[in-house]
């Protein structure tokens, strides 16, 4: 499948999450075979003041090609100053935020707030196009609420912007993470427009991705918190959907091994001290679901140097880790994302 004039090499998208994925994540994603990674949500305020931090998050140095920059807010003038700065920082891809429900964001007018808001969200979607060569994509949710779910009315009027694919997180902006997406909408949104559509919303086992994307018609699935603790998941959703061949989980072994990976890309990008302190959730999520691993995950909680990482990991190749039960208590997009 291709977005503008970039061929994606899978069908499979990793999600953009603030926190989430930086750098190493999506080091580690496209090593598996993500056709495309998205950089975490970039405030376009903070980027056009030059906020250090937001100018470090469009850092794609360690990038595959394609990589897609996300950026939100909800002025227009804004927004295109912000999509020069990330064609110029190298972007491949830009992508609007019209999905974050976190009322910092809201209240800025970026963010979900556009879905109550489509002229100005096409106001917001031409002023990017406009203002760069490379394509631009969109992500969407169902609409604000149930009441006021505008998705096929956002995705028609946003298609006729000059975008070049779009992404439908099926829920509303007051479901936030619960209940299920709705893949029907999602559905509804591919018969109704032509260019590409990323489908995104539990897809926990490649089962799902496959499933989903057979049902619904779309393009590309989009992987979020299936993912955390879980980048193997990548790589078994590539392949099944490229080849038809289910590959195993990964044993408890690897799975450490996948883990002292992520920690040691994590160390090298931020620096011994801010690594250390950053990994606690990253390994915290790779010991998620096995029952084994409870009590090295609260002594997760105070790693704060590498050999505290080294500690915990040659711990944990040491017990027995029971099997992993898939349980979904990410529950809401962290501070960084209101930050961001
Ligand atoms: C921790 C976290 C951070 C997120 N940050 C963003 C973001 O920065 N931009 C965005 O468009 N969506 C963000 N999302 C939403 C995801 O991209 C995705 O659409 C959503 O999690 C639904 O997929 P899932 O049910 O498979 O997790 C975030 C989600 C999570 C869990």
């Amino acid at each position: 499948m291709k977005i503008g004039s970039h061929t994606l090499t899978s069908p499979v998208y990793v999600a953009p999450m603030a926190g989430v994925t930086d750098a190493p994540f999506r080091k580690i994603a496209r090593d598996f075979g993500a056709g495309l990674a998205c950089t975490e949500m970039i405030s376009s305020e903070a980027l056009v003041r030059g906020h250090r931090e937001s100018s470090r998050l469009m850092d794609l140095s360690w990038d595959q090609r394609p990589v897609s920059v996300q950026l939100m807010g909800g002025d227009p003038v804004v927004m295109a100053q912000a999509a020069r700065i990330a064609e110029a920082a190298g972007a491949d891809i830009i992508d609007i935020n019209m999905g974050c429900p976190v009322p910092k964001v809201v209240k800025t007018s970026g963010g979900s707030s556009l879905l109550r808001d489509p002229d100005r969200a096409c106001r917001v979607s031409a002023a990017v196009v406009a203002a760069v060569s490379i394509p631009v994509t969109v992500k969407i949710r169902l609409g604000w609420d149930f009441a006021t779910r505008n998705y096929l009315e956002m995705a028609t009027r946003l298609e006729m912007t000059g975008i070049e694919g779009l992404a439908v997180h099926g829920r509303t902006r007051s479901q936030r993470y619960d209940p299920s997406a709705d893949w029907e909408a999602i559905a509804q949104v591919k018969a109704s427009v032509a260019i590409p559509v990323a489908g995104s919303g539990d897809l926990r086992t490649a089962d799902d991705a496959v499933g989903r994307r057979l049902e619904s018609g779309v393009d590309a699935v989009m992987l979020g918190r299936g993912i955390l603790g879980n980048l193997w998941l990548v790589r078994q959703t590539v392949t099944r959907l490229t080849t038809g061949q289910a590959i195993p989980d990964l044993s408890w072994t690897e799975q450490i091994g996948l883990v002292r990976r992520h920690c040691e890309l994590v160390i090298d990008y931020y620096g011994a001290e801010r690594g250390s302190r950053m990994l606690r959730k990253f390994i915290a999520w790779g010991l998620k679901g096995f029952r084994g691993a409870a009590r090295l995950r609260s002594q997760v909680q105070s790693v704060s140097s590498p050999s505290d990482v080294a500690v915990v990991l040659d711990q944990a190749l040491t017990i027995d880790p029971g099997d992993r039960t898939l349980d979904d208590d990410v529950d809401d997009e962290p501070a960084s994302c209101a930050a961001a």
